[in-house]
């Protein structure tokens, strides 16, 4: 297998941008594709943003926040840039068949030895890989937001997931500074399955009236010890992700444990996708 040198992340929302950035910052020459152009753009101040940020904190040095930069091309071109890349880190909406379309254009644009990891919340790997056309070479690669700072990466493999494959992205997962936890293709993974029965007991008592936004978040912080409720954590998510995350999980395990709330449908629906928009369970100034 070819050494890595450049990576292609596709897709450059919540996800993309942030996975991207990592990748550059640990030395590895990154092209960012988006199908709109308009995603590009905002990736490309988010990324200023936190760079610029990182420097006026003292956690970076110019010279490093410039070479990272440096290292990042982005296009809307994917024909243009699939064939240099020697790994695919995807991070593009979650559903299944748009998925599985772009994995089937991919493999007769990329080089037959490179990787293709997918950083779906729950999907199944080894359905996307049998659609890729090398299930051995393809894994899941699972990033928690923001990328940056989160630590853990959970690594589901598939049923055809060669042992090289795996091999190949724990190393990276170190390269890049993060924990990867290698686990079972299941629906959820370990990180979403828990998480998605959480998140949706908080809104199923938002949706009861029995508590407020604030207060539900404020007793998971206070009362729970955790660093954010999970009202904050769907808005920082994407509320427009979060319900085809939840709702997958509901479809493929068939459990009322994971049936979407109203609350989340409402807002979906409205338009309100949380951080994202300015609005969701909370509003955000200054988007
Ligand atoms: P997002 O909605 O912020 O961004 C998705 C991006 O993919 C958009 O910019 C869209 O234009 C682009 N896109 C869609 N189809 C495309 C295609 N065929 N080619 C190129 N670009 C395409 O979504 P987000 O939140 O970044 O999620 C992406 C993936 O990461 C999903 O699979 C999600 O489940 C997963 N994920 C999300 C987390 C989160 O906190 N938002 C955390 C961990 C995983």
């Amino acid at each position: 297998m070819k050494e890595i040198q450049r990576i292609l992340v596709i897709g450059a929302g919540v996800m993309g941008h942030g996975i991207a950035l990592v990748c550059a910052r640990c030395g590895f020459m990154t092209d960012l594709v988006d199908m709109d152009k308009k995603y590009l753009d905002n990736a490309l101040s988010q990324i200023d943003r936190f760079l610029h940020g990182s420097v006026e904190r003292k956690k970076m040095s110019e010279y490093e926040a410039g070479e990272t930069r440096a290292r990042i091309s982005m296009t809307t071109e994917l024909q243009e840039v699939a064939g240099q890349a020697d790994l695919v880190i995807e991070a593009i909406i979650e559903e299944q068949e748009v998925k599985s379309g772009l994995f089937k254009q991919l493999d007769g644009l990329c080089e037959p030895s490179v990787i293709f990891a997918s950083n779906t919340s729950q999907l199944s790997i080894t359905e996307l890989g049998r659609s890729s056309g090398r299930p051995d070479r393809f894994v899941g690669m699972h990033w928690f937001n923001p990328p940056a700072l989160m630590k853990l990466i959970e690594i589901p493999r598939g049923m055809e997931t060669s042992e090289e494959t795996v091999e190949t992205i724990v190393a990276l997962a170190e390269r890049l500074g993060k924990e990867p936890m290698v686990c079972k293709d299941s629906p959820g993974f370990v990180v979403s399955r828990i998480l998605n029965v959480w998140y949706n007991e908080a809104m199923g008592l938002l949706d009861e009236g029995a508590a407020g936004v604030e207060e539900i978040d404020r007793a998971i912080r206070d009362g729970g010890g955790f660093r954010m409720g999970p009202l904050q954590l769907r808005d920082l998510v994407g509320l427009d992700t979060a319900l085809l995350i939840t709702d997958s999980l509901y479809q493929r395990l068939g459990n009322e444990k994971f049936r979407p709330c109203q609350c989340l449908r409402d807002r979906v629906a409205a338009g309100h996708y949380g951080r994202k928009t300015g609005k969701g369970f909370y509003e955000y100034k200054g988007k």
